[in-house]
């Protein structure tokens, strides 16, 4: 297991990396994507003359390369301990991979002048990355006795179901890429119709709009079942991991309601850059709470944490899922 003092770094570093999206997100709301015209450097300096556009895009670019050297740093010190298993350090490589892509991606981005496509990428693989640093945090961090995962058996049916709402969470920020990179925020300027009908087109800008919308209804029915199939199977359980298990459900219903008023009000209210700073960085949120969810019904739930010493098969617990009539009673802990 790593230590406290690594555990805390990488906690900033995910908190760094969150800031990083939203900035991304302030940058895209100030029209400030081009305010450095040139890349690596802007304006042909390491440190601009002051202007605010340009030092959000400074800012932007001055806080992707802290986390840069934090997250190979961090990686590295992974990737060579011989306690970390294989897969852990794969996933340490993809991380890495990411980055690189996503540096690729941020210099696209000015070189091709905000393409659409190349925006949408670079949100893409910029939240793609905050999960894989999230992923690998989930599996270095302590996370409960045996006994504890044990008695922690979510069946296979909520396995899946967070799964799917995982991946429709960022099914959904996609969307809102492509919305956001198409300039298609202001063509339905009511809610929750548009030009006076649910669905006007599939086609074009207000066709983005319309989907990103739809987008959101499909998420919030799946995240409702979602809860309702973890309040149905662990309403009983009081162990601490199904006790953590119910209280990221929760979160996870409280941050959607956030961001779906957010992005009611972002298009009330036109866009305005806080709100779509909010959208953005709530949408990562949204992301992280899926994630954490899928971890511990996937992960938490099967084995040793990754990162652990390897267990002799004969101490490993036995897999929920093998025993399914099984699972202990109430208040076995
Ligand atoms: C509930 C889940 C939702 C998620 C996860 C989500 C996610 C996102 C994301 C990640 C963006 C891109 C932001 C950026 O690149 O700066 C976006 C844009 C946008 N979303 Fe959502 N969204 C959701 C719901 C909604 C709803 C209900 C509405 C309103 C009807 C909405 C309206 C918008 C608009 C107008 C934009 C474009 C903003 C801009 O151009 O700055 N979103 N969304």
């Amino acid at each position: 297991m790593v230590d406290a003092r690594f555990l805390k770094a990488y906690k900033y570093l995910i908190w760094t990396t969150l800031a990083l999206i939203a900035l991304g997100g302030g940058v895209r709301a100030m029209d400030a994507g081009l305010a450095c015209p040139d890349w690596p450097l802007c304006f042909g300096a390491i440190i601009p003359d002051y202007h605010p556009q340009v030092y959000a895009e400074f800012l932007h670019r001055a806080l992707a390369g802290l986390v840069a050297i934090a997250t190979v740093s961090l990686n590295w010190f992974l990737i060579r301990s011989p306690k970390v298993s294989k897969g852990l350090k794969a996933l340490c490589w993809f991380s890495l991979v990411l980055l690189m892509a996503q540096v690729v991606m941020g210099g696209l981005t000015v070189l091709l002048q905000l393409q659409a496509k190349i925006v949408t990428t670079h949100l893409a693989l910029g939240t793609g990355f905050l999960a894989t640093l999230l992923w690998i945090y989930f599996s270095v961090r302590p996370q409960g006795s045996t006994q504890e995962r044990q008695t922690f058996a979510p069946s296979q049916g909520l396995k899946i179901m967070s799964l799917v709402a995982l991946a429709a969470v960022y099914g959904q920020i996609l969307l809102g890429g492509l919305v956001a990179s198409n300039y298609a925020a202001h063509v339905c300027p009511s809610f929750p119709l548009c030009h006076g009908q649910w669905v006007p087109t599939l086609q074009g800008a207000i066709g983005l709009q319309v989907i990103h919308r739809l987008g959101a209804y499909t998420l919030t029915l799946i995240i409702l079942a979602l809860l309702v199939w973890v309040w149905r199977e662990l309403r009983d359980k009081e162990d601490p991991l199904s006790r953590e298990f119910k209280a990221w459900s929760r979160w996870l219903l409280v941050a959607l309601l956030v961001q779906m008023g957010i992005g009611i009000a972002n298009v009330l209210l036109f866009t305005p850059p806080l709100i779509t700073v909010l959208h953005l960085t709530f949408g990562a949120v949204l992301l992280g709470l899926a994630l954490r969810m899928v971890y511990m019904s996937w992960v938490t739930a099967q084995r040793e944490c990754l990162a652990a010493v390897r267990v002799p098969p004969s101490e490993k617990p036995q897999f929920a899922d093998s025993f399914p009539q099984s699972s202990p009673a109430k208040g076995s802990l």
